[in-house]
């Protein structure tokens, strides 16, 4: 494992994330993307943690993003949404993260449609955190925060 980083946290989001408010809120719950950045954020702030919160709907965007973090030897907590599900340019962008990885999701993709039980993501993932809300968000930072310790 990635012995200890002091480089920002880049939390990144995939396509649609944005529009949170719009989706289905038994899957998604209550909160915006706004609201889900500032709970991100305080979680951070709580276990000391440097983070930035982005989303974007560009498959090239969070490519470039995932360059950024392989070259910034930044950990990452990366909800890739729709993209999860095929984006083998995405799993290779995340595998050239030598910092930790952690994929997290709202929901839990494998209670839900078959096409969302295949994760590209996972196998280049530290670990996968799927199913508990904005609570995913804040399982990946406690993780990482050990993590970076050891
Ligand atoms: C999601 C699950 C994906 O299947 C879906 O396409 C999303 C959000 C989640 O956070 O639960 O957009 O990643």
């Amino acid at each position: 494992m990635t012995k200890a980083s002091t480089a920002k946290i880049l939390v990144l989001n995939g396509p649609n994330l944005g529009r949170l408010d719009l989706r289905d809120s038994k899957l998604y719950g209550n909160l915006n993307f706004a609201q889900l950045t500032e709970y991100v954020l305080g979680v951070a702030a709580e276990l000391g943690l440097d983070c930035e919160v982005r989303q974007s709907d560009s498959e090239v965007e969070i490519i470039s993003w995932l360059h950024e973090a392989a070259d910034g030897n930044n950990p990452v907590v990366i909800n890739p949404a729709a993209f999860t599900h095929y984006s083998y340019a995405i799993r290779d962008a995340a595998d050239l993260v030598k910092a930790p990885l952690i994929e997290v999701h709202l929901s839990n993709p494998m209670s839900r449609e078959e096409f969302r039980h295949t994760s590209v993501i996972s196998g280049v993932a530290n670990g996968t955190i799927a199913g508990f809300g904005p609570d995913s968000y804040r399982l990946a930072l406690i993780a990482l925060t050990k993590m970076l310790g050891e």
